[in-house]
């Protein structure tokens, strides 16, 4: 079977985006109550110089969502050490490693790790070389289209394909660009035509249109969403309903599991003020989820509560007024 599996008629693998912060275990396990999606990658594990790798990676729960797969992201700039953890993580039951080769932040990038690999083509390829040679679960790269531009993309695609990754994610932006300007997917198209590795798209995905565009448009060999899932967790089940010609209508009480499970895996001594916060985080991305919940959008980041029941009192009404039109 290849590793990048088709769905029933036709519609690709799909993938929940790693997503630091946002895209924590707490939504990953919401997500997995709701379901859609084929495989998780969980947000990067940061390899610094000097790590302790036996004890960053317990970090990594391999079952986490069971059954929903779940890939370990790992990033940093010292192949021995990068080594050194994937091989780890292989232990812990890691499915697959992917290499970060697209964090735009400085105090990630200004260690060499990221972003910063896009610089150096010859560097990124001896860093992911040594990953793909200390396992033997496949090795993914996920990458932006450049660090300052896009004057090394080529051979960046080239230098990791040469590395022997089974396949490879592309957020066709650069570090530069941020997330501001629009993906350009020209650009996950070029990608495909050069490699002959498959080739996951990703960026700007926030419907079932924006998918089959995508699709079209790139021939890419399979999605990943990050935001759009967080603004719409039906999206993937939207998407598969699209290629299977039914339709699917989402259900309250699959919103109110998800808020269930979420809150639910919040450490038990995480402050009020941080659960509010929290919730507040992930409802700034779902009340974007259609013009009237967009235009609450305000009135639930601006509100003052105390507790994270408070919040949910206040807030699962306004959501429940027009979320049904994702
Ligand atoms: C808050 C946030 C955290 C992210 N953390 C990671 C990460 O840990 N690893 C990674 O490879 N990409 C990370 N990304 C990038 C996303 O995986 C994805 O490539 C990007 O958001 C574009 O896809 P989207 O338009 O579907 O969100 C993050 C993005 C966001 C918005």
């Amino acid at each position: 079977m290849s590793i990048l599996p088709k769905n029933a008629h036709g519609c690709p693998y799909l993938f929940l985006a790693p997503m630091e912060g946002v895209g924590d275990r707490c939504f990953r396990k919401a997500m997995a109550s709701i379901g859609g999606f084929d495989e998780a990658v969980r947000d990067f594990l940061r390899v610094p110089i000097n790590a302790h790798v036996k004890s960053l990676a317990v970090e990594y729960q391999a079952y986490e969502i069971a059954p929903f797969p779940l890939a370990a992201q790992i990033m940093g700039s010292d192949p021995v050490l990068m080594a050194e953890m994937a091989k780890e993580l292989e232990n812990r039951g890691a499915l697959r490693i992917d290499v970060n080769c697209g964090c735009p932040s400085n105090t990630v990038t200004g260690r060499g790790a990221g972003s910063s690999l896009l610089k150096d083509p010859d560097f990124l390829h001896e860093v992911v070389k040594a990953v793909v040679k200390a396992v033997s679960v496949p090795v993914t790269i996920k990458m932006r289209s450049g660090y300052q531009d896009t004057s090394l993309f080529k051979e960046n695609l080239i230098a990791a394909q040469e590395t022997g990754v089974s396949y490879l994610t592309l957020h066709p932006r650069t570090k530069v660009d941020g997330y501001g300007p629009p993906a350009k997917w020209e650009l996950i198209a070029e990608a495909k035509s050069l490699l002959s590795i498959p080739v996951v798209g990703n960026g700007d995905i926030l419907s079932v249109q924006d998918a089959l565009d995508m699709l079209e448009t790139t021939r890419c060999d399979a999605l990943m969403i990050g935001r759009g899932s967080v603004i719409n967790p039906f999206l993937f089940h939207q998407i598969k309903a699209h290629f299977s010609g039914k339709s699917f209508q989402p259900q309250w009480e699959d919103i109110l599991r998800y808020f269930s499970v979420y809150l639910d895996d919040i450490p038990q001594e995480t402050s009020h003020r941080t659960r509010v916060n929290k919730l507040k985080q992930l409802m700034s991305f779902l009340f974007k989820g259609n013009p009237s919940l967009l235009k609450k959008r305000q009135q639930i980041l601006t509100s003052q509560h105390a507790t994270s029941d408070s919040f949910m009192e206040f807030a699962l009404p306004l959501f429940k007024e027009s979320w049904s039109h994702f």
